[in-house]
């Protein structure tokens, strides 16, 4: 039997999954989505119906008005409508509300980004400690699925390190997952994901560097690297969700979090900062108004789902590992190459919004086939990493893995290059001397036969 699926949420993350589950209808089964406001649910409805996306045209498409803070209406919604997987898609600050829910509906339940309390941005590490951990036994007990994390990063990428460690290395030394977004949307200055939610991402850097946890100042480490697609791309160190839970469950010296910004970026969330304007914390204004500048913030700037119309480009998002098999050392790139416009051609999205929904999806088909049900919480590297990827790769976000040269080896060959070359003009040249030198000897002796015969 079909498990139903209730989406909480109708941004933009929200839109793409429940493009996905009416692709997948005749495994998912209804398909309720509910968020605050009820209209932006029936426009992903109307989106949905626009692009014929809804495979099982008898299966329901329903939406409803909900505030999930509000637990016993949830309940109520998830058995109301006979869901038994809720994927919750709304902002990172219901999270816990809507975990109690499932626990009491009996629910599977789904996130992307790790709980947050609005009053408290970038707590202390490893951030699911502070929330969902403490209640994994709640969720046994309860005998639900609660999975954590499973957009891209938090998700596929905690996929492609458990990857790494089942298929690639027998010891890994590093992971470091790399996000670049090389598209261009058009507009002076944008986020691709709730602003809110993306700038608190931003207020210091904590990574696991030689097995504990460092801060550091945001922004304060920036490389080059030159990944493959979309070419050499800024990123900086940054801190993220996953390496919360990566740096518990797969053993690795450093896991760190690579995010690429262009200079524009930096400049402008540099002046906001500055400014106060990225604070949580409320100000009052000379009219006696109480607003908390991030949220002036966010609702002045463009809505994150407005953007994919005209966005063109790609993203790039994966994990560079380095570490040993078989007694050699080893560097894989494993990672997603996702385009704009064909986002936007098929689900009228785009790809960031795309990368976060679809891996949800791809969690939700394997738990309504039994792939994947460890009956209590987990994040995503606990998981086996196969039939996701293989899931992934059916609904839309393919795998790469690229073999690199591992850098030692590189230099060795390098060098041994520069050597040949050194040799070979070394020989060249040496050549060349004898040559002009016997050159030389042959013209003294024909000059002195010359004479000779001139003399005779
Ligand atoms: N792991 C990844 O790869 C990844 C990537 C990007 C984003 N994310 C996460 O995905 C989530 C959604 O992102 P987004 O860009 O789609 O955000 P968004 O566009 O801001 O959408 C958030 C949605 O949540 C709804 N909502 C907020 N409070 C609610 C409440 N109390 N009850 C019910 N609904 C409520 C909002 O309703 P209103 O419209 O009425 O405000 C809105 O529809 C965020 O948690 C974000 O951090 C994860």
């Amino acid at each position: 039997m079909a498990p139903n699926v209730l989406i909480i949420g109708a941004g933009g993350v929200a839109h793409v999954a429940a493009h996905k589950c009416a692709q997948n209808n005749d495994i998912l089964g209804d398909i309720c989505i509910a968020s605050r406001t009820r209209s932006k649910c029936d426009a992903v409805i109307e989106s949905i119906r626009r692009k014929n996306n809804l495979k099982d045209a008898s299966g329901k498409l329903t939406s409803a008005r909900l505030d999930a803070y509000d637990v016993s209406s949830t309940v109520k919604l998830i058995r109301d409508t006979g869901s038994s997987i809720v994927i919750n898609l709304g902002t990172a600050y219901i999270n816990m509300s809507v975990l109690s829910a499932c626990i009491e509906a009996g629910a599977t339940y789904m996130d992307t980004a790790v709980h947050e309390e609005a009053d408290k941005p970038c707590e202390d590490p490893p951030w699911y400690g502070n929330y969902e951990w403490p209640r994994k036994d709640e969720c046994a007990r309860a005998g639900i699925n609660a999975i954590l994390g499973v957009g891209f990063d938090p998700g596929v990428v905690n996929a492609y390190g458990a990857l790494a460690a089942k298929h690639y290395f027998d010891t890994i030394d590093t992971i470091d997952m790399m996000d670049v977004n090389a598209g261009n949307h058009g507009k002076w200055f944008a986020t691709n994901f709730d602003p809110e939610i993306n700038f608190r991402e931003f207020v210091k850097v904590w990574t696991w560097i030689d097995r504990q946890w460092v801060c550091r100042p945001i922004h304060s480490k920036k490389k080059i690297y030159d990944f493959p697609v979309v070419g050499k791309q800024p990123i900086y160190l940054s801190g993220h969700d996953e390496i919360h839970s990566m740096s518990k469950n797969i053993d690795a010296r450093s896991i760190r979090f690579w995010m690429g910004f262009g200079d524009h970026y930096i400049n402008v969330f540099t002046v906001l900062t500055k400014l106060g304007l990225l604070s949580t914390k409320p100000v009052r204004t000379a009219e006696g108004v109480e607003v908390v500048p991030l949220k002036v913030v966010k609702a002045c700037l463009p809505d994150p789902k407005t953007l994919a119309p005209n966005y063109t480009g790609k993203t790039c998002i994966g994990d560079l590992v380095r570490g040993v098999k078989d007694g050699k050392k080893r560097e894989v790139f494993i990672y997603n190459i996702c385009d704009h416009k064909q986002c936007y051609n098929e689900v009228e999205s785009q790809a960031i919004s795309y990368t976060a929904g679809v891996p949800p999806v791809a969690a939700a088909i394997l738990v309504a086939r039994g792939k994947w049900n460890p009956r209590t919480m987990v994040n995503v590297e606990e998981l086996d990493p196969d039939p996701f990827i293989e899931e992934l790769n059916r609904i839309g976000l393919p795998t790469r893995v690229k073999f690199m040269r591992t850098a030692r080896k590189s230099a060795r060959k390098k060098s041994s290059a520069r050597a040949r070359l050194k040799a070979g003009r070394a020989g060249k040249t040496a050549r060349t001397t004898k040559a002009r030198a016997g050159g030389k000897k042959r013209k003294a002796a024909r000059k002195k036969a010359t004479s000779r015969r001139k003399r005779r």
